[in-house]
């Protein structure tokens, strides 16, 4: 019996010891064996695991990319060009002026902004008393000059900096930096600052953004877009080779041509993109770019003068559909026209 007993046990700390020695083979792309693999693999599809069915997915994630030029939300930026600092001050501030706001604005300054522009906003942080840093070229948040700045400059400053302020926009979301123009306004304006009462709603910031496209700003067509849009889809090229667009094309072209001569305050950026990279012998610059251009001189052709239109060409970088079929292959290889100021 006690024999028997001590083979059990041997036989079982053999048992152990060879499935965790088996076990042990794990490395690299191998998970080695996996006992109850449910606890390891979901059944269900996690967003980030990658699985060979998923083929039209990039890695073959079970999550797709978002499309591209998407902005996750709440982080759309009012503009991507720094040299908008005068058609910033257009811009209002879409956050209310409550109480708790203009609190968070306190917060943040304190954070990031005292150490030169001082707690009260006198210029006197410690930096700036330092004598190392040249202060601004104004007394305080007090001075005429921050009063009559427009909110809108205030908040292109602090995302961009200005001179020898640093650009805070990657220290702050956008919200942020209009909680902290209302803090500033406050520090200027002092008692006559005035609160926005309590549960004022703040303008939805995607809403209220101006749409920019490659640091341009675009002009809202309103319902006319879709048909600009529509017209633009069936410009088409049939082959990588050619720098032309196909003779059906021209009529689509036409309309957009029209829209032009209409609406002559309008300039327009074309913009190129390719399904796939490809280099094309003889051909001159990326293909996508030689497209745009090609719409360009069309449209020149047409009467709209070269000064209203400029060409650009993304290749292959912002594809609408996918590359692995024919017709997501037709869908990418495309022109696009965006209205700007
Ligand atoms: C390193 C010191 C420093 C820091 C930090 C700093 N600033 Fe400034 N700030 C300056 C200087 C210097 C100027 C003057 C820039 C100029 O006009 O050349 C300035 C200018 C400004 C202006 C006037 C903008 C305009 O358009 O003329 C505002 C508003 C302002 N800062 C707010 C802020 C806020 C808010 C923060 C924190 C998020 C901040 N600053 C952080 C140094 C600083």
């Amino acid at each position: 019996m006690q024999f028997l007993q001590n083979q059990k046990v041997t036989l079982s700390a053999f048992v152990i010891g060879v499935t965790a020695l088996v076990g042990c083979t794990a490395g690299g792309n191998n998970p080695g064996i996996e006992y109850a693999p449910n606890m390891y693999v979901s059944e269900a599809y996690e967003a980030y695991t990658q699985t060979e069915e998923m083929k039209y997915n990039p890695h073959g994630m079970t999550m797709r990319l978002p499309v591209p030029g998407a902005v996750a939300q709440g982080q759309m930026d009012f503009t991507a060009y720094a040299e908008g600092y005068e058609a910033s001050d257009a811009w209002s501030n879409p956050i209310a002026a409550t109480e708790a706001n203009v609190a968070e604005g306190k917060r943040l300054y304190d954070i990031n902004c005292q150490h030169c522009h001082g707690k009260k906003g006198k210029n006197d942080g410690g930096v700036i008393k330092s004598g190392k840093y040249a202060p601004p070229p104004w007394d305080g948040y007090e001075a005429d000059y921050i009063k009559e700045l427009s909110d809108g400059k205030a908040f292109h400053t602090i995302t961009y900096g200005k001179g020898n302020m640093g650009a805070h926009g990657n220290v702050l979301t956008p919200a942020e930096r209009w909680k902290v123009v209302h803090y500033i306004r406050s520090l200027s304006l002092g008692d006559a600052f005035q609160y926005a009462p309590e549960g004022t709603e703040s303008v939805d910031m995607v809403e209220a953004a101006p749409k920019t496209f490659d640091g341009f700003e675009l002009v809202d067509l309103g319902p006319d877009l879709e048909m600009i849009n529509a017209a633009m889809s069936h410009v088409q090229f049939s082959d990588l080779k050619y720098k032309k667009f196909n003779d059906a094309s021209a009529p689509h072209l036409d309309k957009v041509a029209k829209y032009m001569i209409d609406h002559p305050e309008l300039n327009a950026r074309v913009v190129g993109h390719i399904a796939s990279k490809v280099k094309v012998p003889g051909l001159q610059g990326e293909l996508s770019e030689v497209r745009a251009n090609t719409v360009v001189k069309y449209l020149i052709s047409k009467g709209i003068s070269e000064d209203r239109l400029t060409a650009d060409g993304k290749g292959s970088s912002m594809p609408i559909a996918s590359n692995d079929t024919k017709e997501g292959k037709e869908k990418n290889r495309r022109v696009e026209i965006y209205f700007i100021k």
